[in-house]
């Protein structure tokens, strides 16, 4: 497998950043990184800088996601590939590069409806990672900090676009009938030894919401108990119990956070290895669980 990229950040706008920092720091156990330009606000799952990035504004949805390339080899054939499939990445300014805290950066318009960034050098914290609710901390070695997950009626388009540009490979899709004449269809792409760094999901009509969630990922299984019990704890929607997907067996459940798209806290994704060889249709979410908890 060529491991060119990596999801290396997201940013989020919602009109009020302070509105989820009890939600990211004492729920999912993510610790605060610096303040950064224009009253953003970011978060951490490891020792890097800033790993979610949220942001004033109006949107209420995903802003921008980040892929970090492996070095400066990668980035350059990355911006060349998304040239050859038709996209045309933009080079960033020095302001872009120093919010975001990268060497290198480009920007490019995924079919979604927002920019896609390709960067290196994604700056180290100042200090090491330590979460007190986290105490395994979160794998993202090699594998960036988690997975995002966008809904868009642009599928096929954003699908091309994450393949023919991005240069992500298929891992497997589903593809099940949710309710009679309600279709529910979701690929998942990798870009690493990560079953998905990011999923398409086919969305019948422009939703409030295209980032459905965002996933991190605990190293020790007990550690994404313990979130559940704090989310449970909290007044918060549980739109997804305790479960086991199928297709990345992903032990995990979904909170809602107050700006309304979801984060999974998982552990125990199988990884895609270099022989990997079950691009396949799965007909169900999970094996078991991942039942609805509590909704509004
Ligand atoms: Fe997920």
């Amino acid at each position: 497998m060529e491991r060119q990229l990596q999801v290396g950040y997201i940013e989020i706008e919602v009109p009020e950043p302070s509105a989820l920092s009890s939600f990211f720091g004492e729920v999912i156990g993510l610790v605060s990184g610096e303040p950064a330009d224009r009253g953003a606000l970011t978060w951490r799952d490891d020792d890097r800088a800033q790993r979610v990035i949220i942001s004033p504004g109006a949107a209420n949805d995903v802003a921008a996601v980040g892929f970090e390339a492996t070095d400066d080899a990668a980035f350059d054939a990355t911006i060349a590939r998304l040239r050859s499939a038709g996209f045309e990445p933009r080079d960033g300014s020095a302001d872009d590069r120093e919010a975001r805290r990268v060497a290198r950066l480009a920007s490019v318009d995924a079919p979604w409806g927002t920019p896609v960034e390709v960067v290196t050098d994604l700056a180290a914290a100042v200090a090491p990672f330590e979460s007190e609710l986290v105490p395994g901390g979160f794998f993202t070695e090699g594998v960036g900090f988690g997975h995002v997950v966008i809904a868009t009626t642009a599928f096929d388009e954003s699908v091309r676009f994450l393949s023919e540009g991005l240069g992500l490979v298929r891992s497997d899709w589903l593809e099940m009938e949710l309710a009679p004449g309600i279709e529910l269809v979701v690929h998942f792409f990798h870009c690493n030894e990560r079953h998905h760094s990011v999923a398409l999901a086919h969305a019948p009509f422009e939703l409030p919401q295209k980032l459905h969630h965002i996933m991190f990922e605990t190293n020790e299984r007990d550690d994404v108990g313990a979130a559940f019990d704090r989310a449970w704890a909290s007044d918060l929607n549980i739109p997804n119990g305790l479960g086991r997907h199928d297709n990345d067996g992903m032990f995990s459940f979904y909170v809602e956070s107050p700006a309304g798209f979801q984060v999974e806290v998982g552990h125990g994704a199988r990884v895609v290895t270099d022989d990997w060889d079950d691009d396949r249709r799965y007909d169900r979410i999970s094996a078991w669980g991942h039942q609805p908890l509590r909704q509004a």
